[in-house]
């Protein structure tokens, strides 16, 4: 099984595929995470594309196929992988349809988070993530407690790109480039569509309900 989370910038993906991984034999692959882990090694890349990603802009499809198509060699990721962040316009789109066919492997369903934009700013905003163990939280909505994080506080950090200037514009790219990419699933009848304002758990349960439907 190979899902897609799809949502606007702040939309909760991470935080579900994060739930889904728990319970499910399926591996996390969220571009943003591997992009990010780029520009912390300051590899060649991530020296590339930090300024891309500090202005709210799409890294280049040619960077992010590359990304993809040696996590689709791997055997370990085979038929059980979680797209969180990923496809980001029609062109990536198409290119994994394509991809996943020569690996005899198709999409099992897609996800879609729908946020309004002030939700939006104020989740972002609050964001907290842990640099230790990758787990997220927010000051707001979902703070981090002795219950639900092992890690010292002094780990919670703020994303370089959850900045009141850069949310605005990665929402503008996300209504511009990446909404469109919802028709091309909705025709392969591969859309579900559900109420990312929902608390997480009940946001989850909705997502346990359908992966069950497409086990019968
Ligand atoms: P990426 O890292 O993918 O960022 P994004 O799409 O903007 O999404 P976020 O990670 O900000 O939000 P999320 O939906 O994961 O929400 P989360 O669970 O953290 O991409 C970053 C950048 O990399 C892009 O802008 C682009 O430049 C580049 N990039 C990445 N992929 C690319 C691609 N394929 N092509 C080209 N460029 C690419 O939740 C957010 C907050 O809300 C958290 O604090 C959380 O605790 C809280 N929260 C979650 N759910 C709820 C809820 N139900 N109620 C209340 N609070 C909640
Ligand atoms: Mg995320």
């Amino acid at each position: 099984m190979n899902i897609i989370l799809f949502g606007p910038p702040g939309a909760g993906k991470g935080t579900q595929a994060s739930n889904i991984v728990k319970t499910y034999k399926l591996s996390k692959v969220s571009t943003g995470d591997l992009l990010r882990e780029e520009i912390r090694k300051k590899t060649t890349i991530g020296k590339k594309i930090k300024s891309v990603i500090d202005k709210g802009e799409l890294v280049s499809d040619k960077i992010i196929n590359n990304i993809i198509s040696k996590i689709l060699l791997d055997k370990k990721y085979y038929d059980r992988i979680i797209f969180d962040g990923y496809p980001r316009n029609l062109e990536q789109a198409k290119k994994l349809d394509i991809m996943l066919k020569q690996n005899n492997q198709k999409i099992s369903c897609v996800l879609s988070l729908e946020v309004d934009i002030n939700s939006i700013v104020k989740r972002v905003l609050g964001r907290q993530v842990c640099s230790n163990c990758g787990l997220t939280f927010n000051e707001y909505f979902n703070k981090a407690t002795s219950k639900n994080h092992d890690c010292d506080s002094k780990f919670l950090v703020k994303r370089a790109d959850d900045t009141e200037n850069t949310i605005k514009n990665r929402f503008d790219t996300y209504i511009e480039k990446t909404l469109p990419i919802l028709n091309f699933y909705k025709e392969q009848k591969l859309l579900y569509e559900i109420n990312g304002k929902s608390k997480i758990e009940d946001i989850f349960e909705e997502i346990r309900n359908i992966i069950a439907s497409l086990e019968t």
